[in-house]
């Protein structure tokens, strides 16, 4: 599956879980969001870890990515802050709203703006293969998971998955700070981004 189609994929599934969040009540509305952290939790990952460092590299898609990862910044805080919560009281359903308009607004822009500028950027087969990779991390990622709380508490599995989720961002930070030092840190990205600049060089 290419990219675009996985992403807008996941971002259909967010979007029908924000509407069963809406209409449900009670304990149930904490089920669902526990739902909807755990696929944005992997959607922001495989974003992050493959997609963004890719996109951050052409000038075309390099603001709107830079923009993205602050998005997923706020994203990440409030599904922390609502993770917390022990029951959907006021302020529990008011900070949920600000996240599904959050949510929706990043959708918005990256459907509408990111991706074009992206397909525009990469060749078919670039897009094809960054849809491979974050597929099979995405199943990587779904087979620790379900192992994990099969074999330990729901707790301590929550835990670890949270304390893996920062990992993930803080390796995205640190591709990001060292595309902007210059450093040899980020020699995938690149490696890859020097391969897409002589593409880009021949496509011209
Ligand atoms: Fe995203």
């Amino acid at each position: 599956m290419d990219a675009f189609n996985l992403l807008k994929a996941d971002h259909r599934k967010v979007e029908e879980l924000f509407s069963q969040l809406e209409s449900a009540s009670g304990q149930a509305k904490l089920r669902v969001f526990e739902q909807i952290k755990a696929e944005l939790e992997l959607h922001t990952h495989i974003e992050e870890t493959i997609f963004y460092p890719a996109l951050e590299e052409p000038k075309q898609t390099h603001e709107l990515t830079m923009e993205a990862y602050e998005e997923h910044d706020v994203v990440k805080k409030l599904l922390k802050e609502l993770g917390r919560g022990k029951s959907a009281n006021e302020e529990w359903e008011a900070k949920a709203k600000v996240l599904q308009e959050n949510v929706e607004h990043h959708v918005e822009e990256e459907e509408n703006e990111l991706f074009p500028k992206a397909q525009a950027a990469f060749s078919t087969e670039e897009i094809e293969t960054l849809g491979e990779q974050m597929e099979s991390e995405k199943e990587r990622k779904l087979r620790r998971g379900s192992s994990k709380s099969s074999s330990s508490k729901k707790s301590g599995g929550a835990k670890k998955s949270a304390s893996k989720t920062k990992s993930a961002s803080t390796a995205a930070k640190r591709a990001r700070a060292g595309k902007k030092g210059g450093s040899k840190s980020s020699s995938k990205s690149s490696k890859r981004s020097s391969s897409k600049k002589s593409a880009k060089k021949s496509r011209r």
